[in-house]
């Protein structure tokens, strides 16, 4: 396909199961950029999976993890960042997301999203008994959040993700 320059950095927020790996990955692609995702940063620095740091650290301290990984990924040049689906909800991950790279919002419905993550383990904050009901509670909460960190809000209501990546890169 067509060249696309682009030299600044790309952040991707959203709802987990919204797309952000799947679409920054190809998205890296096409730009020819580095794809990271924070969550397996911190896996690869902490040499756990997620739901472990969950379950013998707790949250709080896996969100501290994740500033420190956000803190030092944004500070890079021209890569292509999946962030993870709470992290909006600290003032200083907005802070470095707004000021330092470009960020895309891929907006889900809480329906895609359950289809997405029905079989899913790896994400503990859906280990519950009324998984939709926490995601709403979830999606309430972040919306604002995600909205005003978002230079580029991405429906992906129509989940093809060329037609995602095409979608992103005619608004860069
Ligand atoms: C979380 C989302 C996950 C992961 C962790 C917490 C959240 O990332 O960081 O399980 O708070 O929404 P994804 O959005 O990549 O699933």
């Amino acid at each position: 396909g067509e060249m696309v320059r682009y030299t600044g950095n790309i952040f991707l927020v959203g709802l987990m199961g919204a797309g952000k790996t799947t679409v920054g990955r190809a998205l890296a692609k096409k730009l020819n950029k580095l794809f990271i995702d924070s969550d397996h940063e911190i896996e690869a620095r902490t040499g756990v999976s997620i739901p472990l740091i969950f379950e013998i650290e707790g949250e709080e301290s896996f969100r501290q993890r994740e500033t420190e990984v956000i803190r030092d990924l944004s500070g890079r040049r021209g890569i292509v960042l999946a962030t993870g689906g709470g992290a909006v909800m600290r003032p200083e991950n907005r802070e470095y997301l707004k000021t330092r790279g470009t960020v895309i919002y891929l907006r889900a419905s809480i329906h895609n999203i359950l289809q997405r993550t029905s079989r899913d383990k790896n994400r503990p904050l859906l280990q519950t008994a009324d998984p939709r009901r926490r995601l709403e509670e979830l999606s309430r909460q972040r919306e604002p959040y995600y909205r005003d960190v978002a230079d580029i809000v991405i429906d992906t209501g129509r989940p093809n993700v060329q037609f995602l990546v095409h979608s992103i890169l005619s608004q860069l």
